[in-house]
């Protein structure tokens, strides 16, 4: 089992009172305007702490052409507050991603997708040069496979990638909304993975992502984060890989 890095490079911002979920979710999506550059594009993530991010990146929108968006709900967003959005095919990079997490662990691995955002996630991810992660630290894991693994599956294979996540040991279910399988951005189905310790996030994403149907599978180990800044009780943390 991973243990915490001892080197990773750890700054902190303190903060005096104890502060809600919610108020650290927006804490450290201010904090994350530190790491757009005037002038450049900004790659924008989905869920609820990247809603504090673009909220934040409103306040500085004069100083950014825009931004590339990984889901419709984040485009709505950035639309309604004055922020032009690009298509990702009208970019070659982009200097900066940010985005939230659902566990990531001392090395930059994650796990995302539980807004089931995570194609254009990695899409948006690999145009950049760098991987912002805005997250609280209850998302801050050993060995990532506690919280459902989301895997964006073409319907008619979701049955198949079922039983090959059985066979490993693991319950996989397709995500349902208001009793039918959620539709994705991309028209696809979501298949959630419990029961898995993921201790080598290279080697999975590597193996799962060529499973036939298999459109994108939420562990971001090749486009892992290079800083995660952390909402904690003592303000926010800067993890650096
Ligand atoms: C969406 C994601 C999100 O980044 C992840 O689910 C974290 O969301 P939140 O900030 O709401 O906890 O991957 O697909």
């Amino acid at each position: 089992m991973n243990t915490s890095n001892p080197q990773t490079p750890v700054q902190t911002v303190s903060q005096s009172s104890a502060l809600t979920q919610d108020e650290l979710k927006t804490l450290v999506g201010q904090a994350a305007l530190q790491y757009v550059v005037p002038g450049e594009l900004v790659g924008v993530g989905t869920g609820s702490t990247v809603n504090k991010f673009i909220d934040a990146l409103a306040t500085i929108k004069d100083q950014i052409p825009g931004a590339v968006s990984s889901s419709v709900a984040s485009t709505e967003r950035l639309l309604a507050l004055g922020i032009p959005v690009l298509d990702a095919n009208a970019v070659e990079r982009l200097s900066v991603y940010i985005d939230g997490a659902d566990e990531i662990d001392h090395h930059g691995h994650m796990v995302k997708g539980g807004g089931a955002a995570l194609t254009r996630e990695k899409i948006v991810a690999a145009l950049s040069d760098k991987f912002v992660c805005i997250a609280d630290e209850s998302k801050l894991v050993d060995v990532l496979g506690a919280f459902p693994l989301p895997v964006e599956v073409i319907p008619m294979a979701t049955g198949r990638v079922v039983r090959q996540f059985a066979a490993w040991g693991g319950h996989a279910v397709v995500r349902q909304k208001n009793g039918q399988p959620l539709v994705t951005d991309n028209g696809q189905h979501i298949v959630d993975v419990t029961g898995l310790q993921i201790r080598d996030p290279l080697a999975f994403e590597a193996e799962v992502s060529q499973w036939p149907g298999v459109v994108t599978v939420g562990v971001f180990a090749f486009q892992r984060a290079q800083v995660c800044l952390l909402g904690t009780a003592q303000g926010v943390k800067t993890l650096s890989f």
